[in-house]
């Protein structure tokens, strides 16, 4: 097995270039002078992993739905009760209420149609001798997955696409800049808009109050309509452009450090692949939170009112280079899905998208050997990633 780690590092540099050509390279350069800093007018950069866990772990002291964090900017958009823009005792408990949402069962439910159809569509394509574009299908997946989250089914009569469907989510999602800290009016108009298109059949599937759909678990277990409109609102446009960085990344990831022939071969690592790949491209490379008491983030003095930056980029990625034979220090476990009240929720969803597609991936590579024929990196993105990514027979 070849092992070239200096290629896979090559064109993580280059996501994040094409991402954003300065944000990137000046978050990580200053990670690399202080754990803490402050930076005048942004916040204060937080960038080592174990300050960055205290600081999601300490909810007396940071929220996140405060004025200059990310939270409040959905309000607008999504309505008050969507898990991001929520905090405190009402936020433990609407996430007391979600405990059980993401069942085994449930998950592989919404997870399962969209594989197939991925599935169909990577065997499709190279099997006629044509590339096949990743990217393009993972979006596929995600519009899918939406689709379930809808509570609609694959054959429903006026179903949208699931690429308009991602479509939508992304479009509620690109809202988002670091930069910026309140949406415009036109910006609120464009994200309602299309909230209120993907509501439209999530509130039929409620009131059916189905528990087999999804819309109809949440009323089961107890959620309001409203309540359960803001929940879907909030995984659509958190849960979509995560897994479309990530996935395209770890195929690329694991073809150019020569790692996909011995793991289509041996899939116990798999477990510690996927969890490598995770830490190195840290697909939600950045959270906010606003101090509301005055203390020390390190040795840093931070005082209420001010924003802070946790770089999870730097704080996982300096670990080191990709290396799934190295354990990750338990500082950094799975910071990229977060810590604390605010953790990843859809963490069992996405990481079962995670298995299925690389499943398949893999199981493919076992029959006819593929290989990355064409890519591209996306460019001017918040989250960075490939905007193609095409295999072919090899
Ligand atoms: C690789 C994929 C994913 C990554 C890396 C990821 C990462 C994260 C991170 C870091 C947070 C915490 C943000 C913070 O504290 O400010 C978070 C929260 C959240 N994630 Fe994910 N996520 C992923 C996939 C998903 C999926 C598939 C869904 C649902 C469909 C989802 C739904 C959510 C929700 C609703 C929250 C907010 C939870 C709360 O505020 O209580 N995520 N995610």
């Amino acid at each position: 097995m070849t092992v070239d780690a200096a290629t896979a590092e090559r064109w993580e540099r280059r996501i994040h270039l094409g991402a954003h050509p300065l944000l990137y390279p000046m978050i990580r350069g200053l990670g690399s002078i202080r754990p803490v800093l402050r930076l005048p007018g942004l916040g204060v950069l937080v960038s080592e992993a174990g300050l960055v866990r205290e600081v999601l772990m300490d909810q007396q002291r940071f929220v996140k739905n405060g004025p200059s964090g990310s939270g409040a900017l959905w309000t607008p958009v999504v309505g008050p009760k969507a898990l991001v823009n929520m905090d405190g005792e009402e936020h433990k408990q609407l996430r007391q209420r979600l405990g059980d949402l993401f069942t085994p069962r449930s998950v592989a439910g919404i997870v399962e149609p969209a594989a197939a159809a991925f599935q169909a569509r990577i065997s499709g394509k190279l099997d006629s001798g044509r590339s096949v574009d990743v990217v393009d299908c993972v979006k596929d997946l995600a519009g899918g997955v939406i689709s379930r989250l809808l509570g609609v089914p694959e054959n429903a009569p006026g179903r949208l696409p699931n690429k308009e469907l991602f479509n939508l989510g992304s479009s509620i999602s690109s809202l988002v800049r670091l930069g910026r800290p309140t949406l415009t009016v036109r910006q609120i108009a464009k994200g309602r808009s299309a909230v209120g298109i993907l509501a439209g059949p999530a509130r039929v599937a409620y009131r059916e109050s189905d528990p087999g759909t999804f819309p109809g678990r949440l009323r089961e277990l107890g959620m309001t309509e409203d309540e359960a409109m803001g929940i879907i609102s909030a995984f659509v446009m958190v849960g979509t452009e995560t897994l479309v960085s990530f996935l395209p990344r770890l195929v690329a990831l694991l073809s150019d450090s020569g790692r996909i022939g011995e793991l289509a071969s041996h899939r116990s690592t798999v477990p510690a692949v996927i969890n490598e790949a995770l830490r190195f491209t840290v697909p939600s490379p950045m959270m906010l939170r606003d101090a509301v008491a005055p203390g020390f983030i390190g040795e840093t003095k931070v005082h209420p009112g001010d924003r802070v930056l946790l770089s999870t980029v730097h704080a996982t990625k300096s670990l080191g280079s990709f290396d799934p034979d190295h354990a990750i220090p338990a500082q950094a476990r799975q910071l990229w899905f977060g810590a604390g009240a605010h953790f990843c929720i859809g963490m069992p969803l996405a990481m079962a998208e995670i298995n299925k597609t690389l499943e398949i991936l893999l199981d493919r590579y076992l029959q006819h050997p593929w290989t990355i024929a064409r890519r591209r990196v996306s460019t001017g993105v918040l989250i960075p990633g490939y905007k193609t990514l095409e295999l072919a027979n090899a």
